[in-house]
């Protein structure tokens, strides 16, 4: 039984592709299974730097071989982009990338409708990514739905797209957009499937047939805890599961294999989009410099704030995470004092992330313990005990706080800048 479950307990961007790019060479197979191309993981390592958005970040370890469950929506020519980058940097794919015939399409219209809604929203759109997840994952649970396995007939797929074509340009042209065209959607839909149609393989048996002989799954999550349709900021989340259940449904793995979580938290917090985010820092332009990133999908600017402990002992909780990955220590040698948000209170009362509706959670007072900084450069240091003080101070709090062990710190975006514990 060795399955690793790897996800963020945040807001998504925790650095979840440098930690399974880290992991993922003692493994044999690396699978995403939830999300779709809204997800950006970042990776620098000997190939280079790469921002990917489908492929299982451990593709390049060439012991292991990738899978895209049938959980993940995927937009064609983002993943034959990203296979084409791959091949250009001497990736070799050849079965080694394997996509179910599950996964769900997104469809031009899904990505037209993701507009629209948010434009007809206006203040209080989600801030999506715009890349038609929403509209996607609605269509796959009130079977509108167009998965690989479809386009294996063209008279199947053909019927489907007309279909769905005939009821999505009334929602489209009701809203203002332009309806779309059948024939330019089929042609266009028909070569992405011709040219993926060598990854497109069931992924069952070779799940079940790991697993039987031992061989050791490192399971790539997407997003962060607070984004996940149930149990995130709603109606500020994602339209998939991002807590470590999803990994049964959207690769087929039985429960009780799954062997260890390790939860990706940032050592401050970010988000990018609207809702809630209690620690964010407004007021403090040095601040706000500091801790803000610019989006790996979108190019957005990532709002900032302090770590949250409400946020990542909710996650811990929620996922039952046996340890953290704490990323990005480095950029906190920068602060004089840091902030750790311990608590909440709202109204005068003392309150839990679980127990506050989106809207309330955006009303809350954080409760802040404030620690002294360390002023020095940390970036090339390896081993944890060579830390100044103040930096081992601030992690073994934030360890205590959550009440999980910190197994690894990274201090840079590069493969090597971890140290374990
Ligand atoms: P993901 O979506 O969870 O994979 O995270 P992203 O790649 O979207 O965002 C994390 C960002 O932090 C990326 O730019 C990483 O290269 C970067 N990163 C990860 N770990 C570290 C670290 O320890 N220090 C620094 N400075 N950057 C890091
Ligand atoms: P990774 O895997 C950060 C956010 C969007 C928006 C909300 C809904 O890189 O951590 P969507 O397009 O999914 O319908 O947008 O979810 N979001 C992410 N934020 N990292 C991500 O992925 C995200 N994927 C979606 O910004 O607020
Ligand atoms: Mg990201």
């Amino acid at each position: 039984m060795s399955v690793t479950i790897i996800l963020g307990t945040q807001w998504g961007d925790e650095g979840k592709g440098k930690a399974i790019d880290t992991f993922a060479g003692d493994f044999d197979y690396v699978a995403r299974y939830n999300g779709g191309n809204n997800a950006g993981h970042t990776i620098v390592n000997d190939y280079g730097t790469f921002k990917i958005h489908l492929t299982p970040s451990g593709v390049f370890y060439p012991n292991i071989t990738a899978l895209v469950g049938g959980g993940v929506v995927m937009d064609p020519a983002v993943m034959l982009e990203e296979i084409r980058s791959l091949l250009d940097a001497g990736v070799d794919l050849k079965n080694r990338l394997l996509i179910s015939p599950r996964s769900h399409v997104i469809m031009p219209y899904h990505k037209v409708l993701d507009g629209l809604y948010e434009d007809a929203k206006g203040k209080g759109a989600t801030g999506t990514t715009r890349r038609g997840i929403g509209p996607t994952f609605a269509d796959k649970v009130s079977y509108n739905g167009i998965r690989w396995g479809d386009f294996a007939d063209s008279s199947v797929f053909a019927a489907r797209l007309e279909m769905q074509i005939a009821l999505k340009n009334k929602i489209i042209v009701a809203l203002g957009g332009e309806a779309l065209a059948f024939d330019a959607i089929y042609d266009e839909y028909m070569g992405y499937y011709a040219q993926l149609k060598p990854f497109i393989r069931e992924l069952f048996p070779i799940v079940q047939d790991g697993l039987k002989n031992g061989k050791k799954f490192l399971l790539e999550q997407a997003m962060g805890t607070c984004l996940d349709t149930d149990w995130g900021t709603y109606p500020f989340v994602t339209g998939s599961t991002t807590i470590a259940s999803a990994a049964t449904t959207g690769l087929g793995v039985p429960p009780r294999e799954i062997s260890q979580i390790i939860g990706i938290a940032k050592s401050y917090t970010t988000r990018v989009g609207g809702g809630p985010l209690p620690t964010e820092i407004f007021d403090d332009e040095f601040a706000i410099k500091t801790l803000s990133e610019v989006a790996a999908t979108t190019g957005r600017i990532r709002r900032g704030g302090w770590f949250d402990v409400e946020v990542v002992r909710f996650a811990t909780m929620i996922s039952g995470i046996d340890a953290l990955f704490l990323t990005k220590l480095d950029i906190l040698s920068a602060f004089d004092e840091i902030k750790i948000c311990t608590g909440y209170e709202l109204d005068g009362k003392s309150v839990h992330y679980y127990d506050l509706d989106s809207y309330q959670l955006g009303r809350v007072t954080p409760i802040y313990e404030t620690m002294p900084g360390w002023k020095s450069d940390i970036c090339g240091i390896r081993d944890f005990v060579d830390l100044p003080p103040e930096a081992k101070a601030y992690v073994e709090r934030i360890e205590e706080l959550v009440g999980v062990k910190i197994g690894w710190v990274t201090n840079g975006p590069e493969r090597e800048a971890i140290m374990a514990r």
